[in-house]
Order: C-alpha cells, then structure tokens, then sequence
C-alpha cells in the first residue's frame, strides 16, 4: 500500500477501505506518513467528504493510536457531555454537580479554549488551588468516591486527533463533518464513558454555521456512537448569541454558580437542564420527564449546590468561591457600557462578544499565551429586552484598561438595537 494512492484515490472521489484509513493513520503517527501527505489527504476528505462507513474506520483508527480509558467498573452509570464550542458557554461547570448528586458518575476530561471560544478547564482553573492535572489513582479514586472528576486532556489518549487537529487547523481543513466528527467522537470514546450527550452547536459563534450542517454532525456522531455501542443523544443549540450572561473565565464560574444557588432562570438555565436530564434520563435509564424532574429537585433542595462544593473541595479548590462568589468579580479595572439609543436588543454577536472578551484577556489567539483569569464581559441585557439611551447593557473586566476603548467599540457593535421587538430563536432546536 502507498500514501500516494491513498490519497489520490480519495481525490478523485473513490471511498477509502478500513485497511486503506489505518495504513494512513498509522503511518502518520509512526511518521511514515509525511505532514504534507496527511494535509493532502485531509483536504481530498474536506472537498469529497466520507461515507459512513469511512468516517466509522477513521474514528477507530483515531481510537486506537493511543491509551482509552476504562470505566467498565461504573457500569451504565458513566455519562460525559461534550460541547462543539461557543462563547459563555459553561455548562459543564454546572451540569457536572447537578448530574452526580443524582448518581451517575462523572468522569470528564476537557480541554482549553482557542481562539473566541472558552474551555472548561481555563474555568476551573478561576478557582484558587483547583487542581485539574491528577494522576490516573487520583482520577479514579475521586470518581468513586464523590462521582465527579473533571481534568485537562492526556496526551496519551488519541495522540492521532491532537497530531491530525494541529495540521487541520493551518491548511484550512477544519470545517469537515467526517473529520469534526471522528475527531470529537475518538476523544469521546476513549475517555470510556458509556452514555454520551453531545451539545451540537449553531449559529455565528459556533463551527457550524447552518441548521442543515449541524444536524449532519450530530448525526454523524451519534451513528458512530451506536456502532461503538455507546448510548449517544445529541442536542442542537443555538449559538447566535452567547450562553448566559457572562464570558471570561471566573465571570463564568460566579454565573455558573448562581445558577445553582436557583438565581438563573435564562436560556442557560434551559441548555444545562436539557444536557443534565439527557444525561440522567441515559445513565439512570428513566423517562426524560423523570430525569427533567429530578434535575430541578437538585437545584431547588441545593444538593447540587452541596456537590459543588465537595468537588471543588476534593480537587484542591478554594470553596469559598460559593458562600462568597462575588470575589469572582474582582477584576483589577472594571468598565460600565452604555446604550447609545433606545429600541430593543435584537441581536448580540456571540462571534463578536467572544473577540472583545479574547482582547480583554480572557482567551488565547497562541496556544501558549497567558490567560488573565478575571478578564471578560458581563451582559446586563439579552435579545428581546427594551432599552433606553444611557441604560447599562454590559460591563468590561480587564487587568489592563487600556484594553477598554477597542473593546467597547467591538462590544457596542455586537449589539444591534431596533426599532420594533425582535422574533426570538429557540435556544435548543432540536435532540437527537
Ligand atoms: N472540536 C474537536 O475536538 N475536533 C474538531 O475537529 C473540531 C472541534
């Protein structure tokens, strides 16, 4: 067999065999494969896409170039949820809780966020002493004995998909459903969790920009799911405008936080809920009212809450951030915003809130720069709301303000006021 053929093969549209997908897979990890044939051959897959077939044997090949995980000794009760990547969005922060003081057990591992969008772990690192690098003992003693644990991404766990990423992400070959969904999926599946909740994401602030993509993609994972045996739902949310009111990382926190203390009940509120009783109604094996039911018991009677503080507490973390999560909001400057007219909200860029909260520190634009952890934006309106000349609409958190000026034009462009009140989008469009 030679890469050359492969490749050409792919090219002119032919669908490639198990054999063909490993032999190329499995060189470019041993380097028999050269980076420019393995770009080459991931812009073929990006121009002629994948069967289901092919897309199935590259997810496996993905698999089985490193370490899996297993956690066979949870039985049905291991559930992981993965998002495809937005702006304020912190659900895990919130659904982790919710979902463990209800049984299932939670073994996560998450990843930093890139470019506009926010990682999991950048969130929980806003929090003084949490730990989120723990040996494998360390991982699986805690999950056993408080049913959450929530770490960084190992290198030893599908070394092909960091290796394949890192090329995709400087020869323009990204945006492919095939390659999107091995590669979301041979994360997934290697962190041996036996129920899945996928949170698709749509609109201008996510990868998929249409309905029509993020229902192929969602599609396609859960399809690889059933063929690895895995219990795969996937929800399709909206992604227009940024999730919750707070982007930046210990904003998101103190958000996620309120959430459980019961003082959030916005769109937020409704994607947690909709991914937790996913998540419940799967592991536990119940009726989806049941699981919904069960999921706001959690957050009324507080054990969520409670089981927050136990897992900041497990891994290091300073749990004072509960009884007094304001000391989230300790920026060393701070910048109200304005409206500049009256009308109504009727449009917040996620695209554009997620760049101004980047400039004011709270991202990366180099994978080694240095987060400013109380950097980012905190929204005082959402779509639909009415508003007046001089009314406060956002508030700016930097340790720099000199960051300020740009950032608020960014910020007052992103939000379109109109005359008349807009039609509001559904957040979750659909579960599959
Ligand atoms: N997230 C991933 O993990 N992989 C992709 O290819 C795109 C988004």
């Amino acid at each position: 067999m030679k890469i050359y053929d492969i490749i050409d093969k792919k090219r002119r549209g032919y669908e490639l065999s198990r054999d063909e997908i490993f032999f190329a897979i499995n060189g470019f990890c041993s380097g028999d494969v050269a980076d420019y044939q393995m770009s080459a051959l991931a812009m073929a897959i990006c121009i002629n896409s994948m069967s289901e077939d092919e897309t199935f044997f590259l997810t496996d090949a993905m698999l089985h170039s490193g370490d899996s995980i297993n956690l066979s000794m949870l039985g049905e009760l291991s559930v992981d949820k993965h998002s495809t990547g937005g702006v304020g969005d912190k659900t895990t922060l919130a659904v982790a809780p919710i979902v463990s003081s209800l049984g299932c057990k939670i073994a996560k591992m998450s990843g930093r966020g890139l470019g506009h969008t926010g990682g999991t772990i950048d969130k929980l690192e806003a929090i003084s002493g949490f730990r989120t690098s723990l040996t494998n003992d360390e991982f699986f003693k805690q999950v056993n004995d408080i049913g959450v644990c929530v770490i960084g991404q190992s290198s030893d766990l599908v070394p092909a998909d960091k290796k394949l990423y890192a090329l995709r992400d400087v020869t323009a070959t990204v945006e492919s459903i095939p390659l999107i969904a091995s590669s979301i999926m041979s994360k997934k599946l290697s962190s041996g969790a036996k129920n899945i909740v996928l949170d698709v994401k749509v609109g201008s602030g996510a990868f998929m920009k249409t309905e029509s993509d993020a229902r192929a993609l969602a599609d396609a994972m859960v399809k690889i799911g059933k063929r690895f045996k895995r219990n795969v739902r996937a929800i399709i949310s909206n992604m227009d405008t940024p999730l919750g009111n707070a982007i930046g990382n210990s904003l998101e926190v103190w958000e996620a936080i309120e959430l459980l203390k019961g003082n959030t009940h916005t769109e937020l509120y409704e994607v947690c809920l909709a991914l937790s009783s996913n998540m419940v109604s799967c592991a536990l094996g119940i009726d989806i009212n049941e699981a919904e039911k069960r999921c706001n018991n959690s957050i009324s009677n507080g054990s969520a809450l409670e089981k927050m503080k136990e897992w900041i507490s497990y891994q290091g973390g300073d749990v004072s951030v509960i009884d007094e999560s304001d000391t989230l909001l300790n920026a060393k400057y701070k910048k109200e915003i304005f409206a500049k007219s009256d009308g109504y909200v009727s449009k917040i860029s996620a695209l554009n809130v997620g760049r101004a909260s980047m400039l004011l520190g709270a991202g990366r634009t180099k994978k080694d720069d240095i987060i400013d952890t109380y950097a980012g934006i905190l929204l005082n309106c959402s779509v639909g709301d009415k508003i007046k000349s001089g009314e406060k609409i956002a508030t700016l958190y930097s340790s720099s303000s000199e960051l300020f000026d740009d950032c608020e034009k960014i910020l007052l462009d992103a939000i379109s006021i109109c005359d008349t009140p807009p039609q509001k989008s559904k957040v979750i469009i659909d579960i599959i």
